[in-house]
């Protein structure tokens, strides 16, 4: 797995560091609110994992799975919902946590959607942003790394499913998705 990738971009110390400040900042952002924590399967599912235990003050979380359309390492702007969420969004502050935020449309559609259940308020957290490749008039509330734009894998992230068990992000070989 580890042969497949070209060099590592961001440690898991530097990860690490990184989550607990992310943390710190939401708590005292949402010391006086009702936070709920959405992630975005399956992607956000290892940063949303660090990311609530570093969270201080009481929060609920929930996850929704989406797909967008197309295979490979592009989106295609079309989202289904495959798995919505189970919890009733009325009166909540919502954090939708994120993995990579890259074209935008994903997330676009996810908050428009989630704006008319009665929320309080949305705000997004992404562990990852690649501007360059935006679409959408859309910029997150956290952000940990901004990346360059090349396809990076581990910590959550996959190619084609895989890669999502490493414990840092790296910037995978283009000959492994040019195959
Ligand atoms: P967007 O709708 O283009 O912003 O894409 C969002 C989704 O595309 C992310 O949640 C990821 O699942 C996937 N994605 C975008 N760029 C990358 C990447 O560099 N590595 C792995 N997945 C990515
Ligand atoms: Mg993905």
């Amino acid at each position: 797995m580890n042969n497949d990738i070209l060099n590592v971009l961001i440690s898991e110390e530097e990860i690490s560091q990184k989550v607990t400040a992310i943390g710190k900042k939401i708590s005292e952002d949402y010391k006086d609110k009702n936070l709920l924590m959405v992630s975005v399967l399956k992607g956000s599912v290892v940063f949303m994992a660090d990311l609530m235990r570093s969270i201080t003050i009481p929060c609920e979380i929930d996850f929704m799975s989406v797909s967008s359309y197309g295979s490979g390492v592009k989106t295609s702007g079309v989202v289904k919902i495959i798995k919505d969420l189970d919890i009733n969004l009325k009166g909540f502050d919502l954090l939708i946590v994120e993995d990579i935020l890259d074209s935008g449309m994903t997330l676009d559609y996810i908050k428009s959607l989630l704006q008319q259940r009665g929320t309080n308020s949305i705000r997004i957290c992404t562990l990852l942003d690649k501007p360059e490749r935006r679409q959408v008039d859309l910029t997150a509330d956290y952000t940990g790394f901004t990346v360059p734009d090349s396809f990076v894998v581990g910590y959550g992230l996959d190619y084609d499913e895989k890669y999502r068990n490493l414990p840092y992000i790296g910037i995978l070989k283009p000959a492994v998705y040019e195959k």
